[in-house]
């Protein structure tokens, strides 16, 4: 009879283990980067560009270097002094530290101040004198490539307009082919509006040089510590080893936490000249206006039909607002980041995509925001596509995603745009979808509730996300290929640390890892601690974005305890005196085949691997995994909501949504569904209530949380899960796909879809996120589409 150890109850694979992070977070006890106080630290503010486009003509500081408590007050001229005015960016771009030249959008860094603390910082900032001479601001991409359009990055040699990149994938003749034989095309134009992460906790440094070691420690709110530690030491040019990056507790990153931020170089810079401690907490306006914004991308398309609902062909442009440096993070073959997965989950025989990538006075954009490098934008665009055909068709909006999906026995499958897809069973997660919401019912309340002047709608949204990057023969950012890794150490007594690259900012990568390390050897989760974001400790890895830890560092997880097993059975062997050829593996314990009762626990080799070993066997039981992808996860999931629509006002309630999610063998369902949850939630926000724009002078409208708005449980509805697809990814060690940003990616086309279909019959074909109001009920008085993209009016 087996003696494996039950898995569920060791807090392994499957089990809704509850989040061992939170035991300190909901107690108050987490360390973030601004609980944390070191001996002599100083404190570092930055004085922002009230203006979005103007040459510099002057910067007096002489009445902040005056006020008592001020130690440093550093400008782009002193920066330029030690070639630090500017940096480089993660695409292959430069930005500005602090400005010399120009400023190129409101809020840009333009001088520091490092003080006794943060209100003297604060008020030297304010005492200093800068003379700008206001120049012509660009809010669009239309506007960046007009003719007589000022050139934005007059910095730069070799840039004589504001484009930065044209790019192009897929098959451009034999899209055209298709079209040319299409019963119907159908055609559709959105802009997808700028939206910010906003995580709780802003960005955040504390630089401290240590002369004596020459070592340099820098505590920071990074989402990917290993890369900022290459980046410092380029940019610094500080010997690598010589720098410590530690990633505290951090308070949600959703993408705002990966690229290299000003305020980071410049404490920097500040603990090395003046040999203390440098704290740098951002405000949440600064964080507002000035870090990493997502989207803001302007996309066409059209799709070549046969009458019978059969896509023959797609074709789609974007035009990306990139803001004044292009600096978020791309694997660098791809321009657009993975915008290409569009249409992945559908059978279509011919793609074409083109992407041009423009400047404007914007704080750099760009980020992917919960979100696989811009596939967010790509799903919204499919699924607001979806919907247009079916309506041009005339066909039922389920319908024409069924039959045009591809289909289970179809895998592996060449996307479109080229990526290989490997599993997924997407027609029943829509039935699954279907039932939940009582489709066929809804469908008849619709048109009984619309005689009585009622407006019902229902939306559908499916996504599936290439999540994982890399693997490393496609995917790296700055030529660092995108890989990561594990270090699991085994104590005598059994008990473990695991250790990786990623790094959590919520998402219970604390529970998890253990669980995975519960599964492979039976060691209960709870005697496994993980740790991450420390450079002097964790392996090597690219960092958490892009849903790519379990995909990545889950995996690497799995890898590394497969060799500590492996070691381990030569341990066993040893005890039981029998070869190894002879023992087998239950969960928890090795046995003899012959005889199951005589057995070691994996705790028993562990006491081995040190005090008992073999004869020329290496002692102790650490290893390290290094793990690249053969693949990228594909998760898939379908969304549908339905809701009302208000005639007299453009208000519109949600009155159900369901959520079929399958991300493959889920490690902890409780922590998934927490996970959905989320991104569902901000999938409403963003579609609903979230307006963050510009007026024609460059002024960020909405910078601030009386006017973007993040969701509360008040607003909130409530959303049904469900998880009975489960299709496990066939190459990732334990079938897991990610999840992570799922939600967020699909969720907002389903909204907007539902709204749409409650207008029917007003030819309204679109309305811009957010969906406010005013915007349905102008769309719906007047039957024309909404456009939301800025400028907009400064008193709107
Ligand atoms: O990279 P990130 O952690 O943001 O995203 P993820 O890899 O999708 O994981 C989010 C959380 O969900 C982590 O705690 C994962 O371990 C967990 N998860 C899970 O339990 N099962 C899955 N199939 C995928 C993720």
């Amino acid at each position: 009879m087996s003696q494996a150890v039950d898995e569920i109850k060791i807090g392994g694979i499957g089990a809704s283990r509850k989040r061992v992070e939170d035991n300190r977070f909901i107690r108050g006890k987490g360390n973030y980067t601004d609980d944390i106080v070191l001996p002599g630290m100083l404190h570092m503010e930055i004085l922002r560009s009230p203006l979005a486009h103007a040459r510099i003509k002057s910067i007096d500081a002489s009445k902040a270097w005056d006020i008592p408590g001020v130690h440093l007050v550093l400008t782009g001229e002193m920066m330029a002094t030690r070639n630090l005015a500017w940096m480089p960016t993660l695409s292959y771009d430069t930005q500005a530290v602090l400005a010399t030249d120009k400023v190129r959008f409101q809020g840009q860094e333009v001088a520091c101040v490092i003080a006794d603390d943060p209100y003297i910082a604060k008020d030297a900032c304010e005492a200093i004198v800068v003379d700008y001479e206001p120049l012509p601001v660009i809010v669009n991409p239309m506007q960046a490539v007009a003719a007589g359009a000022p050139v934005i990055r007059d910095d730069k040699e070799n840039q004589p307009d504001n484009v930065i990149y044209d790019w192009e994938v897929g098959d451009s003749a034999g899209t055209a082919h298709a079209f040319a034989a299409a019963d119907l095309v159908s055609k559709l134009e959105l802009h997808y509006p700028r939206s910010h992460p906003s995580p709780i906790e802003c960005c955040g440094s504390i630089a401290d040089f240590n002369r004596a070691t020459s070592k340099l420690t820098v505590y920071m709110t990074t989402q990917a510590p290993h890369i900022i530690r290459a980046a410092v030491a380029m940019v610094a040019e500080l010997p690598e080893h010589m720098i410590r990056i530690i990633s505290p507790d951090i308070g949600g990153g959703f993408g705002n936490k990966v690229p290299v931020y000003p305020g980071y170089v410049c404490s920097i810079l500040a603990s090395i000249l003046l040999e203390r401690p440098v704290k740098w907490i951002e405000d949440k306006s600064g964080n507002l206006i000035s870090t990493g914004f997502a989207r803001d991308v302007y996309l066409k398309g059209e799709m070549a039909l046969r009458r019978d609902g059969k896509i023959l062909a797609v074709r789609m442009h974007t035009d990306a607002d990139h803001g004044a440096f292009f600096s978020d993070a791309q694997p660098s073959k791809f321009k657009i980041g993975l915008m290409h997965s569009a249409f992945a989950a559908y059978d279509i025989p011919a793609a074409h995509l083109t992407a041009r990538g423009t400047y404007s006075n914007k704080a750099p954009g760009g980020v992917a925001y919960r979100c696989s490098f811009r596939v967010t934008e790509a799903m919204f665009f499919q699924e607001r596509m979806m919907q247009a055909a079916a309506d041009d068709l005339g066909m039922d909006q389920a319908e024409f995603r069924r039959m045009n999906f591809v289909p289970d026995d179809a895998f592996p499958h060449r996307t479109p745009f080229g990526f290989l897809t490997d599993s997924g069973q997407y027609a029943k997660c829509l039935d699954v979808g279907l039932k939940a919401i009582d489709y066929e019912n809804f469908r008849q309340q619709q048109e009984e509730a619309r005689s009585r002047g009622r407006l019902l709608g229902l939306g559908i949204s499916t996504m599936t996300e290439p999540l994982g990057a890399g693997n490393s023969r496609e995917y790296d950012i700055l030529g660092i290929k995108m890989f990561d890794s594990a270090e699991l150490k085994v104590h005598m007594t059994g008990k473990a640390i695991v250790r990786t690259g990623a790094r959590t900012q919520g998402q219970g990568h604390e529970t998890t890892w253990a669980q995975i390390v519960a599964h492979e050897l039976g060691i209960p989760a709870e005697d496994v601690v993980v740790e991450e974001g420390d450079t002097d400790t964790a392996p090597f890895g690219m960092g958490t974005y892009a849903s790519r830890s379990t995909p990545v560092a889950g995996a690497a997880v799995a890898m590394v305890a497969r060799k500590i097993r492996a070691k381990a059975r030569k341990l066993a062997a040893h005890l039981l005196e029998v070869s190894e050829e002879d023992i087998e593996w239950e969960l928890g314990r090795f046995y003899v085949r012959s005889a199951p009762d005589r057995g070691v626990t994996i705790q028993e080799c562990a006491i081995a691997a040190y005090a008992n070993m073999p004869d020329g066997m290496e002692p102790g039981l650490d290893a390290t995994a290094y793990y690249d992808p053969p693949n990228l996860t594909w998760p898939f999931a379908v969304y549908i909501v339905t809701v009302e629509v208000d005639p007299q006002t453009g208000v519109w309630d949600v009155l159900n949504m369901v959520a079929v999610d399958d991300c493959g063998v889920r490690i902890n369902p409780m922590i998934v569904e927490g996970q959905i949850m989320g991104g569902l939630t901000e999938a409403y926000a963003m579609s609903n209530m979230q307006f963050i724009t510009f007026d024609a002078d460059g002024n960020c409208v909405g910078a601030n949380y009386m006017d973007y708005l993040l969701p509360t449980a008040w607003e909130t509805p409530g959303f049904e899960l469900h998880s009975e697809v489960v299709t496990p990814c066939p190459h990732h060690p334990i079938g897991a796909k990610g999840i992570g940003e799922c939600a967020a990616v699909g969720g907002p086309a389903a909204f907007v879809n539902a709204v749409i279909d409650a207008l029917s019959g007003t030819g309204v074909r679109n309305i811009d996120m957010p969906l406010l109001p005013d915007r349905v009920w102008e769309a719906m008085t007047y039957r024309r589409d909404i456009s939301g993209a800025p400028p907009v009016r400064s008193d709107d």
